[in-house]
């Protein structure tokens, strides 16, 4: 009996983290974090954000864009030239689908790009740029 119940709820646990881990669902949280809501989330900031070139560290330009392309829906490479999969979910959709995943990545490239994090702004614009690319 215990032992069914705490089955139960494994299986209703791991179905509602699956149900929230998608562009939309991020997008919902990441705004809840912000304080705002996800209506406002802008696009345009998302796309300025991807697209903005900052001083590295060891002094060139660095951008979002320079790993994933100008275009989200291309593959892009890395420094030493390994692929990267699509960002935008239109052309590749296991993005934004894996909590660990996604908070791994916005980590470790904001302070790569800016050197420092994402806020929870930044990245529920970001999301919500790549989710309405075509
Ligand atoms: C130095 C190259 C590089 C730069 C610059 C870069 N990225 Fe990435 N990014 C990667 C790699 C490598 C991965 C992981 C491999 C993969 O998922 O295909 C990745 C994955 C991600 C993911 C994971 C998405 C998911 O659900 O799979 C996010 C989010 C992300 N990047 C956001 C950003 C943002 C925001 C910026 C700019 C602030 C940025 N990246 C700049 C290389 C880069």
């Amino acid at each position: 009996m215990i032992k069914r119940i705490a089955w139960t709820g494994l299986v209703l646990l791991s179905a509602s983290a699956t149900a929230a881990d998608t562009p939309a669902g991020f997008m919902a949280r990441y705004a809840q974090r912000a304080g705002v809501a996800v209506t406002t989330l802008s696009p345009s900031r998302g796309e300025a954000l991807y697209r903005s070139e900052h001083p590295g560290r060891n002094g060139t330009a660095q951008s979002c864009a320079g790993c994933h392309t100008a275009n989200p829906k291309q593959a892009g490479q890395t420094r030493v030239g390994k692929r990267i999969e699509p960002l935008a979910p239109a052309a590749n959709p296991e993005r934004f689908t894996d909590a660990a995943k996604v908070e791994k990545w916005f980590r470790r490239n904001c302070m790569d790009v800016l050197q420092r994090e994402c806020s929870a702004q930044e990245k529920g614009d970001f999301i919500s740029w790549l989710n309405q690319i075509k």
